[in-house]
């Protein structure tokens, strides 16, 4: 990995993006090892005023690494009311771009360039609400979940958290000893379970994958299943997810009681209208509104609205590029666009005429989009 150049790419950033609405520079104040192949990046709040956000959503970390600009999504695991430092927690993937330039390079009193943190995977805390928060989470899929129930154990006194945390072994539970004190300091409020591919002998847990076996005798028995004052978040990979999903909805749950974050896209989210002829898809002309200026621009049938964009020199907003986080979006204020994920919206969203643009293709001759 270039670091040096990282380094030096970074101070022409920081000197960039502190004039850049909706960017930011901090100051990592202590980088944490959480397990052999996990580290929380902990932050030291600007003299400018703290960086505010809301639990379960996240950061884009910008660096760029072999002289090109990378960037990625990292859920905050720190809750606003708790935590006075806002933290990310990144877990290694192998062959990984950023995961491994931030593992192997970064230490305490550095700077990294961030979007602010956005993302609709939150809820509303209130100290009247009397719930029962159901969180599945998997391998770093903890996260946004970690800083969901450290807020609603704080907001919220008469609600419940349960956690059904699905990992390799022990040696790879992030969290593993602060989800105990935080058991043991709520012991009426607060349950983990843990699944593990490999059960160990110390540890009282269900073995294997989250199967819906698991998933159905967890909820049973907990408190309050099944009732209207339920709420589920998941988090993890793909197949996790989709098992979750559909056992969840075997139970009957209503889906408007579930809120799902994917770190990677998954192919069964791909847009219907991937059955558009691909002869549709024709290099068009777009106008795009952002930041008050307008831009045209032709997108080829191979591009993406977003890419052609940045190719463009326009300092258009994005994160993950998969069409999962929502950071590019847009509206759709005439034409039409193809999709090929549509992960990130919500049914509302798509009806009210919003799309990503890093996965969105001009489909007729008047395609105009409104970012921010
Ligand atoms: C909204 C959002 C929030 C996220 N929050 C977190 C977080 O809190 N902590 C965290 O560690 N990651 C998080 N991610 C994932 C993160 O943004 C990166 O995708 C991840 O770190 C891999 O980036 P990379 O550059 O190392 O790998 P890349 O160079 O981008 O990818 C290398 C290969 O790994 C695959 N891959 C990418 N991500 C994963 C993954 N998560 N698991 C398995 N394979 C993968 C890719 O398909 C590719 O084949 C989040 C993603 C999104 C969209
Ligand atoms: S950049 Fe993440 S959805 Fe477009």
């Amino acid at each position: 990995m270039a670091f040096g150049l990282f380094k030096k790419k970074t101070e022409e950033a920081t000197e960039k993006s502190s004039t850049r609405t909706g960017y930011v520079t901090l100051k990592v104040k202590e980088v944490v090892n959480e397990t052999a192949d996990a580290i929380s990046i902990h932050f030291e709040q600007p003299e400018t005023g703290d960086v505010t956000y809301k639990s379960g959503q996240f950061f884009t970390v910008i660096a760029q690494i072999n002289g090109k600009e990378e960037r990625r999504a990292y859920s905050l695991c720190t809750s606003p009311f708790v935590d006075k430092n806002p933290a990310v927690t990144v877990k290694r993937v192998a062959g990984g771009l950023m995961s491994n330039h931030l593992g192997d390079n970064l230490e305490a009193g550095q700077s990294l360039e961030l979007m602010e943190p956005i993302g609709n995977f939150t809820t509303e805390f209130n100290e009247n609400n009397k719930r029962h928060i159901v969180l599945f989470g998997g391998g770093s899929g903890i996260t946004p979940l970690m800083s969901i129930t450290k807020s609603a154990l704080n907001q919220e006194p008469n609600s419940k958290v349960s956690l059904i945390y699905a990992n390799r072994d022990t040696q790879s539970i992030i969290f593993k000893s602060t989800l105990e004190e935080m058991e043991a300091a709520n012991a009426d409020r607060f349950k983990v379970i843990h699944v593990l591919e490999q059960k160990p002998s110390d540890l009282n847990c269900d073995e294997g994958y989250l199967t819906e076996a698991i998933i159905g005798k967890a909820l049973k028995d907990l408190p309050q299943f099944g009732a209207e004052n339920t709420e589920y978040f998941m988090c993890g990979p793909g197949p996790m997810m989709d098992i979750v999903t559909e056992s969840l909805n075997n139970l009957g749950i209503d889906k408007s009681r579930v809120f799902k974050e994917s770190f990677t896209s998954s192919t069964d989210t791909k847009s219907e209208e991937n059955a558009i002829d691909s002869d549709e898809i024709i290099a068009r002309e777009v106008t795009i509104i952002y930041d008050d200026e307008e831009y045209k621009y032709t997108v080829e049938p191979d591009e993406t609205i977003l890419e052609k964009g940045l190719d463009e020199d326009i300092d258009l907003p994005f994160s993950c590029q998969s069409g999962l986080c929502t950071a590019c979006r847009g509206r759709c204020v005439s034409g039409k666009v193809k999709m090929d994920e549509v992960e990130g919206l919500s049914e509302a969203e798509i009806d009210e005429g919003y799309v990503l643009p890093c996965v969105s293709h001009p489909l007729t001759d008047d395609v105009k989009i409104e970012i921010g």
